[in-house]
């Protein structure tokens, strides 16, 4: 992809299954990366995987608490440089029916996946608009533009930052910072296993999802760092504020 070799490229979530992938990715494109993780065992094992090469850094911190934010935002330009990207990827999720849930698991998880993003926009983009330029990738979900039941809390955050993007590509266009969302559906990673290892009910949605895929199958981590890198490269340098699906044709949104 045009202009990614040399940027700074700040990835959340990064121990998980698409989080690592990307990593991966912009490392290969010739990015120098900072992996965030709440999850400091299976961060220091991504680390592990590339070795000493001065090109990543990693930072264990909880999205959701701003002010570890801000000093990890701060740690990471002092190690590899200004942030040139921020990919919003860390999330969390437990199904449930909305009427089963309670008010600790709903307040987590509007702090993970609509507080965190918000801390993470606040804590970066101060310093792309101040370097006049930037790019941001979140990666919300279909949940989030179509709903999905047993994800009502999660669908409402998702679809919040899908509005956040919109208004802040709006807001910050004028200082050349671009952010545009990517919306996996039923990707094979931790998130949906735990789902299917919730018995019998998980596994015939599971596959019921299957069937419903144009595509007939899972997304694997491996189909969404070819978006991400994209969105981050000169090649996307006239879109902002867009939505796009990587789910196999599940959804098809006009
Ligand atoms: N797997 C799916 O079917 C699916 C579908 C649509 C969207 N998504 C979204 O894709 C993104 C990546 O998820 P995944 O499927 O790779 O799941 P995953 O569970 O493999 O990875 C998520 C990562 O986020 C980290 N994380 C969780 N809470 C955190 C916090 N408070 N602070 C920092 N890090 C935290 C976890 O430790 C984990 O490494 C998430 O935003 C998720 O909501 C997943």
């Amino acid at each position: 992809m045009k202009g990614l070799k040399g940027k700074v490229a700040l990835v959340t979530g990064a121990a998980g299954g698409m989080g690592r992938q990307i990593c991966k990715r912009l490392v290969e494109e010739g990015c120098s990366v900072a992996m965030l993780d709440i999850d400091a065992k299976r961060l220091e094992s991504l680390a592990a995987e590339f070795g000493k090469i001065d090109q990543v850094c990693h930072v264990a911190v909880d999205i959701s608490d701003y002010d570890a934010v801000c000093r990890a935002v701060a740690g990471v330009e002092k190690a590899i440089g200004p942030i040139d990207i921020l990919i919003n990827n860390a999330g969390w999720d437990k199904f449930s029916n909305f009427l089963d849930t309670d008010e600790v698991l709903r307040q987590k998880v509007v702090s993970i996946n609509l507080n965190g993003p918000i801390n993470m926009f606040h804590a970066v983009l101060a310093g792309m608009a101040q370097r006049d330029g930037g790019r941001v990738v979140t990666i919300a979900s279909d949940a989030g533009r179509v709903g999905s039941s047993g994800q009502a809390v999660y669908s409402a955050c998702k679809g919040g930052v899908i509005a956040l993007t919109k208004t802040l590509a709006r807001e910050l266009a004028r200082r050349n910072i671009l952010l545009n969302a990517v919306c996996p559906g039923p990707t094979d990673t931790a998130m949906l296993q735990d789902f299917m290892n919730q018995g019998p009910g998980g596994q015939k949605v599971h596959d019921a999802m299957k069937r419903a895929i144009p595509l007939k199958r899972l997304g694997q981590p491996e189909d969404i760092p070819g978006i991400v890198a994209f969105l981050a490269s000169d090649d996307a340098s006239f879109i902002t504020g867009q939505v796009i699906s990587v789910s196999g044709g599940l959804t098809m949104h006009g």
